[in-house]
């Protein structure tokens, strides 16, 4: 299929660029570049031998949105962009309802006036809110987010439903993301945040290539294994898998399908330390702080339907995305380094 992937340079967008054209799409690119960099499209080139064609576009501007539908005509469409920090969207609602919601729009209203008719869409675990029912399913019910960027992505879910009500040929996958972590092995694509990290394996990535001094554990008090905060993490390619995976029920017409995607297993914050610390031989060092506002305890996926519905089985371990994390992290550091001294 001709699938136009929407924040296609984006972390979790190269890497399932990478896996659709391994699984014979044709893709192109929508990005506006406000968390990724127009390089990363060249270092896809390198590793699957083809270069996507690119717009480097804000998908808000549905009239430029049009204009691309009405020339590539794509089968489906991969909804990546958007807005993703947790914590920013505390501190900027509006932004993210805006960019968020507004980009979400555009993207259906292109879909529909051009007859394109599968979807999948980024989803997130944090649609679930808090919930101590543990692995987490699909049944569980899809609360009031804790934050502004959760809450974009439950009302999101609501207008896809709603869109699927009244086309019945309409197809539509709601990917619900646990702990995306880890990069492409060839060490040319992974996570590489604008600033302080928010997510933990970021942050480790920084202190274990020297750029920060210690990782802060957010609270040892919580009901879990050894007190720290519980989630499942799981490898980026696993996660890119996945939509490639759900691109083929799409094609077989479902309707809407909704589906977590995660390991199935839970890893404490000091559990993945010590993960960290045995891929990489990499000591590091941390300090224990007060909770985190809005974290919840305990957060992992049930991830039966996603084997029965999909054949979804993961090919990465928690030690492999800290190895390929730490990889591209060196890398990249390296070459900032370099650019810094030019
Ligand atoms: C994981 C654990 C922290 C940083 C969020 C979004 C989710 C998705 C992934 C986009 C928690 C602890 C973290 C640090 C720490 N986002 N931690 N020190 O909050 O589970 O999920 O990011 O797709 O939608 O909600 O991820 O990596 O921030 O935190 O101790 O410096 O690590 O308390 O227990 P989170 P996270």
């Amino acid at each position: 299929m001709k699938v136009l992937v929407t924040g296609g340079l984006g972390f979790i967008g190269s890497h399932t660029v990478i896996k659709l054209i391994e699984a014979g799409h044709q893709v192109v690119i929508i990005d506006n570049l406000f968390n990724s960099k127009p390089d990363v499209v060249d270092r896809i080139d390198k590793i699957v031998g083809v270069k996507p064609k690119v717009f480097i576009q804000d998908v808000c501007d549905k009239d430029k949105l049009m204009e691309i539908f009405k020339a590539e005509k794509p089968d489906a469409v991969i909804h990546f962009a958007g807005y993703k920090a947790v914590g920013e969207s505390c501190q900027k609602p509006l932004m993210y309802y805006r960019n968020n919601i507004d980009s979400a729009l555009s993207v259906l209203e292109c879909m529909m006036e051009n007859e394109c008719k599968n979807l999948v869409f980024s989803s997130s675990a944090t649609i679930y809110g808090e919930t101590d029912k543990m692995p987490i399913t699909e049944l569980s019910p899809r609360k009031e987010a804790t934050n502004p960027y959760g809450q974009t992505k439950v009302m999101i879910e609501r207008i896809i439903e709603d869109v699927c009500k009244v086309n019945p040929d309409f197809n539509a996958a709601l990917l619900r993301y646990f702990n995306p972590i880890g990069a492409h092995p060839s060490g040319l694509l992974g996570e590489d945040p604008n600033g302080l990290p928010n997510n933990l394996l970021p942050y480790i990535n920084k202190v274990a290539t020297g750029e920060l001094d210690h990782l802060n554990v957010f609270g040892n008090d919580y009901p879990t294994v050894d007190g720290t905060g519980v989630r499942d993490y799981i490898h980026v390619l696993d996660l890119a898998k996945g939509h490639v995976l759900a691109l083929k029920k799409l094609e077989n017409g479902c309707g809407l399908f909704v589906c977590n995607l995660g390991t199935g297993k839970g890893t404490s914050v000091l559990e993945m330390v010590s993960a960290y610390e045995k891929a990489t031989g990499v000591k590091i060092k941390y300090e224990i702080k007060p909770r985190r506002a809005g974290d919840v305890a305990e957060s992992y996926a049930a991830t039966n339907k996603a084997k029965e519905e999909l054949g979804f089985e993961c090919d990465y371990t928690i030690l492999d995305a800290c190895k390929h994390g730490y990889e591209f992290q060196k890398a990249n550091k390296v070459e900032l380094k370099c650019t810094k001294n030019n």
